[in-house]
């Protein structure tokens, strides 16, 4: 991507994927708008990033929608529009048949992984529209086109992602305003890393787990003008582990 005077908003930006992201944007020349709920490690990131472009931070809960809302407003404040939304907060749960899963533990799956992605689309379009369109990142997994045992509440929420990414590309497709969800397998961050790492690469045909840089490389390809013609569609990028 050339630079270009771009805003970009990431959330679930401290860690992962979501700081790979901001990486690379942050070198391809966008001002960024870093969220997170982990104050230490999106302060780290700010400092590294103010070095070569400009950043704010906004620590808090995706699960607030009025956090969402104050977070669209300083972004209207500091840089008066809003290109680029990647909305990849996401949490994973203990692996555990649907008959032993706490309503408590449904809902907050559900709030964290689905919910927040609505207030962000819902916060992050208008300000898109002033600026006469936008292209928007919701970040899925394999597993919101495919199962897996035992993790009903995340396959559940990340097909949620799915459909909503659809169901929202087709609200605003004539308003130059386009929404792609995005669909690891295993990545190596440190979601996954209580899950044993040879057995989950052997799952995958290419023999090894996925790194964030390059999921980083594909959310930077749809944000780019390269990918205009593309909106409501699902991008895998999981080593060949779903064609099985
Ligand atoms: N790593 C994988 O194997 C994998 C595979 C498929 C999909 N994904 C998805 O990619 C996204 C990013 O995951 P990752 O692997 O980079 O994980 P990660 O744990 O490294 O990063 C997730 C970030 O989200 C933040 N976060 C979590 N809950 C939050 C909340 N309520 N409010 C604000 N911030 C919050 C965390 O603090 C963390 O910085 C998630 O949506 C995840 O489901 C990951």
């Amino acid at each position: 991507m050339t630079k270009l005077n771009k805003v970009a908003m990431i959330t679930g930006a401290a860690s992962g994927i979501g700081r790979e992201v901001a990486v690379r944007l942050a070198k391809d020349g966008c001002k960024i708008c870093l969220v997170d709920i982990n104050e230490v490690l999106l302060k780290e990131l700010e400092s590294e990033l103010s070095k070569v472009t400009q950043v704010i931070i906004n620590v808090g809960d995706v699960t607030d929608a009025n956090f969402i809302k104050n977070t669209i407003q300083q972004i209207d404040e500091s840089f008066g529009q809003l290109d680029f939304a990647l909305n990849n907060a996401g949490v994973t749960t203990a692996a555990n048949p649907v008959a032993d899963i706490a309503i408590e533990e449904w809902h907050k799956i559900m709030n964290i992984n689905v919910n927040s992605l609505y207030y962000c689309m819902h916060y992050q379009i208008p300000l898109m529209l002033k600026s006469k369109g936008g292209s928007i990142v919701n970040m899925s997994s394999m597993l919101g086109l495919i199962a897996t045992k035992n993790r009903a509440p995340y396959v559940t929420s990340k097909h949620a992602v799915t459909g909503m990414s659809k169901a929202v590309a087709l609200d605003y497709a004539d308003q130059n305003i386009r929404v792609n969800s995005v669909h690891p397998g295993y990545i190596e961050t440190p979601l996954i890393a209580h899950i044993d790492h040879d057995f989950l690469a052997a799952k995958h045909p290419v023999g090894r787990l996925g790194k964030a840089e390059e999921v980083a490389a594909l959310v930077s390809f749809l944000f780019s003008g390269e990918a205009q013609f593309i909106t409501g569609s699902q991008y895998v990028i999981d080593g060949g582990y779903s064609i099985q």
